[in-house]
């Protein structure tokens, strides 16, 4: 791992398993971070096997581009969204793909460093944007949304019943000037719905998740993602998508479901091995699933058949 940029890459042989990663093909990292699965599928790839990898945080494709620098050609890091990964896949010369991994959410590089507003736990600005050099801050944004529409992104992302009230809080902290950065927000919370004695969860958790998947739409980059998975993979191709929360599993489980041209993998979700929970705290809530692209011979009388 690089120094200061350090992710503990989540499910890496489930991942492996499924993909069957072999010389001569090609794969797409949809969120590069800090290159694990990138580095793994290179290597059990070798010695030719290629990896277009995408992350939209300019600092994580920068610790990559080194990190993956001994890999030579065999691998493309791209600055982007995944939601136009078949673009970015034309720009790196390639229509399809053998294989794709999506490891859903936040790096613990970006939650762990205080300056990018991700963590309440920590003092920094209310930023909260995975790519930094465009979009609105979560300050921006909670300045532009009025307080019935801040509830709503509370409510929907967060799942947070007393978003309401929280709304209210956070609207009066910005008016009355006290709205600058993630303490102040976590205050905002607290002063709004109070803690329950004894709890272990800040009353304020739910609420940054929400900004930081509005911040980032992070939902709709997902059904973007989804939605192109069947164009993007060859014939048999794998796709396997790790997501870290219900709202994002969901929209995975839902959409493998209702797409004829993709053949679900796994019925329930492949889950971190004991080990892995205990080493990896962070891998506690990670869920994997896969699905096999059904040979395009085949795509119309799926079609019709599902009909
Ligand atoms: C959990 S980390 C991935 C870790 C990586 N698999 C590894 O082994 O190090 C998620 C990464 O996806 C990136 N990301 C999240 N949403 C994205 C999107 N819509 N487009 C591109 N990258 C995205 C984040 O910036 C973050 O670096």
């Amino acid at each position: 791992m690089m120094d200061g940029f350090a992710h503990t890459s989540v499910m890496t042989q489930e991942a492996l398993q499924l993909l069957q990663p072999h010389s001569g093909g090609v794969y797409a990292d949809a969120t590069l971070g800090g290159g694990g699965h990138t580095a793994a599928i290179l290597d059990a790839s070798a010695p030719d096997g290629r990896v277009v990898a995408v992350d939209r945080d300019p600092r994580a494709v920068a610790n990559a581009r080194t990190r993956l620098a001994q890999y030579g050609e065999r691998v493309r890091v791209l600055h982007g969204e995944f939601s136009n990964l078949p673009a970015l896949l034309t720009a790196a010369g390639h229509s399809r793909v053998d294989g794709l991994v999506a490891d859903i959410g936040v790096s613990s590089p970006q939650l762990d460093d205080a300056q990018r507003g991700f963590a309440f736990s920590q003092l920094g600005p209310l930023d909260m944007r995975m790519d930094t050099t465009q979009g609105q801050t979560a300050l921006e944004l909670i300045a532009e949304l009025s307080e019935s529409e801040l509830a709503d992104v509370i409510y929907r992302f967060g799942e947070e019943r007393r978003s309401r009230a929280i709304a209210r809080g956070i609207r009066r902290a910005l008016e009355a000037g006290e709205l600058a950065t993630t303490e102040d927000l976590r205050m905002a919370v607290q002063r709004a719905v109070g803690r329950p004695p004894g709890s272990k969860i800040d009353p304020a958790t739910r609420t940054f998740q929400a900004l930081r998947i509005a911040v980032n739409r992070e939902l709709a980059e997902l059904e973007a993602l989804m939605g192109c998975l069947a164009d993007v993979l060859v014939d048999d191709g794998i796709a396997v998508i790790i997501s870290f929360h219900s709202l994002e599993d969901r929209i995975v489980k839902h959409f493998l479901r209702g797409e004829p041209r993709l053949h679900v993998l796994t019925k329930r979700p492949l889950v971190p091995g004991e080990q892995e929970q205990y080493d990896n705290r962070r891998s506690r809530s990670a869920k994997l699933r896969a699905a096999k692209r059904v040979p395009r011979a085949q795509d119309d009388a799926t079609m019709e058949a599902q009909a």
